[in-house]
C-alpha cells in the first residue's frame, strides 16, 4: 500500500506516469467514470480550503466514487483530544483513501503510519503540499514541454508557503534548473531547504528584488503571504504588500514566461494580468483535479510499492519546530535523518526541520 506524503515518495518516472494518465483522462474522460465505483474518499480538513478540498471530492465523483467529509477541527473528535494516529484508524474502517489536511508539521506522516488505507497529505502547516507541485508540475509540462534547464523564479512567502517547499523538492530532481528565491529577508527558505539545495548542488540565488529577476524567468511562482502562519501579526502587515505583479511589471518578463500561482489569491496579482496568455494559474486548477484523479487511481489500484527509505534515527532530542506533530501527538517519539556533509545536524523525520542542538 502506498501513500502520498511527500512529492519525493514518487520517483520522476512514476510522475511521468501519472502526467500520461491526467493527459489521457482528459482526451477520453468516458473510459474513466466508472474506475472507483463503489470507492470511498474520505476528506478530513482540519484547516480551511476550497480548491484542495473540492478538487478531491470533484476528482472522486468524476471517477464514479463517493466521498465522506470532515471539516474543521471543532466538529470532529480532533476536538475532544483524540490522537491523529487514532483518527486514521477509525477513518480507515469507513472508507478507502484519506486525504488529509492538517495545521501540524508532519501530521500526514503520523495518520499514514496507523492508518490501513492510502494517505495523501492535502498540506501539513508550512511543512508542504505534494499534490499542489502534481497540479504545478502538470502546468509547466504542458505550458513549456519539459522540466529541464528551467530558471524558475519563486516570490513571495517562501518561509510558510509549503507549495513553495514540494515545487522546490519536485524540480531539484531534473538536470538544469536553477532558482531565483524571491522574498522579503525576514521569509526566506527555511534552512532545512536551503540545505537540501546545497547538498543536491542545485543552483539558486536569494533576492528581495522582484525587478531583478523577472528577465531572467521561464517561470515566475507567485505567493501569497501565509498571514495564519504569523505569530507577530504586525510583522505580516508589514510584509503583506512586498510584492505585486502588475502589467508595467511584466513589460520587464520575457514573452513567454508561464506565471504560476497555487491560490488564493490576496493582492499578489494585480487581476489586470488575468487577460495575458501568460497566466497559468487557473490552468493550474483545472490541471490539479486531473492529476488528483490520476493519483487516486494509482493509490487505490496501482501496483507498485515504496522504496525502502533509510531507517530514521532515535536520538534524545526535539524537533526544532515549534509546529511539529511530534511536539503535540501523545506516543509520538521523535526521530531524524543526518543531514549529508554537515557535522552533528538532523532533520526530522516528521517536518524536516533541524533537531535542536
Ligand atoms: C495553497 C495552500 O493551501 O497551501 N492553496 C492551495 O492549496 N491551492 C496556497 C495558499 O494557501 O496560499
Amino acid at each position: 500500500m502506498r501513500s502520498l506524503l511527500d512529492i519525493l515518495d514518487f520517483s520522476t518516472d512514476e510522475l511521468s506516469s501519472l502526467m500520461n494518465r491526467a493527459n489521457d483522462m482528459i482526451s477520453h474522460p468516458e473510459f474513466y467514470r466508472h474506475v472507483c465505483d463503489g470507492r470511498q474518499l474520505a476528506t478530513l480538513f482540519f484547516e480551511p480550503s476550497t480548491r484542495t478540498r473540492l478538487s478531491f471530492e470533484s476528482a472522486m465523483l468524476a471517477l464514479g466514487g463517493r466521498v465522506l467529509t470532515v471539516t474543521g477541527s471543532d466538529s470532529s473528535s480532533m476536538a475532544k483530544g483524540e490522537s491523529l494516529a487514532d483518527t486514521a484508524r477509525t477513518v480507515s474502517c469507513y472508507a478507502d483513501i484519506i486525504a488529509m489536511r492538517h495545521p501540524l508539521e508532519g501530521a500526514a506522516r503520523v495518520a499514514a503510519e496507523s492508518a490501513t488505507i492510502p494517505v495523501i497529505n492535502a498540506g501539513d502547516g508550512g511543512h508542504c503540499h505534494p499534490t499542489q507541485t502534481l497540479a504545478d508540475l502538470f502546468t509547466i509540462y504542458r505550458e513549456k514541454g519539459t522540466f529541464e534547464n528551467l530558471t524558475v523564479g519563486l516570490c513571495g512567502d517562501l518561509m510558510y508557503g509549503r507549495t513553495v517547499h514540494s515545487l522546490i523538492a519536485a524540480l531539484s530532481r531534473y538536470p538544469g534548473v536553477n532558482f531565483i528565491l524571491i522574498s522579503p529577508v525576514e521569509l526566506q527558505i527555511p534552512d532545512y531547504v536551503r540545505f537540501s539545495l546545497l547538498e543536491k548542488g542545485i543552483p539558486f540565488e536569494e533576492t528581495t528584488s522582484l525587478e531583478d529577476a523577472l528577465p531572467r524567468l521561464d517561470i515566475l511562482y507567485m505567493t501569497r503571504i501565509q498571514q495564519e502562519r504569523f505569530d507577530d501579526h504586525s510583522l505580516y502587515l508589514a510584509l503583506k504588500d512586498s510584492y505585486i505583479l502588475t502589467p508595467n511589471k511584466m513589460t520587464l518578463a520575457h514573452p513567454e514566461m508561464a506565471i504560476l500561482h497555487p491560490l488564493p489569491r490576496v493582492n499578489e496579482i494585480s487581476p489586470d494580468i488575468d487577460k495575458d496568455p501568460r497566466a497559468c494559474y487557473f490552468k493550474q486548477v483545472y490541471n490539479g483535479k486531473m492529476m488528483r484523479m490520476a493519483l487516486i487511481i494509482e493509490l487505490l489500484f496501482g501496483k507498485s510499492q515504496p522504496q525502502p527509505g533509510t531507517p530514521p534515527l532515535y536520538l534524545n532530542r526535539l524537533c526544532s519546530n515549534p509546529h511539529c506533530v511530534t511536539r503535540f501527538e501523545y506516543g509520538l517519539i521523535p526521530s531524524f535523518y543526518a543531514v549529508k556533509g554537515e557535522k552533528d545536524t538532523y532533520r526530522c523525520r516528521y517536518c524536516d526541520h533541524l533537531a535542536e542542538t
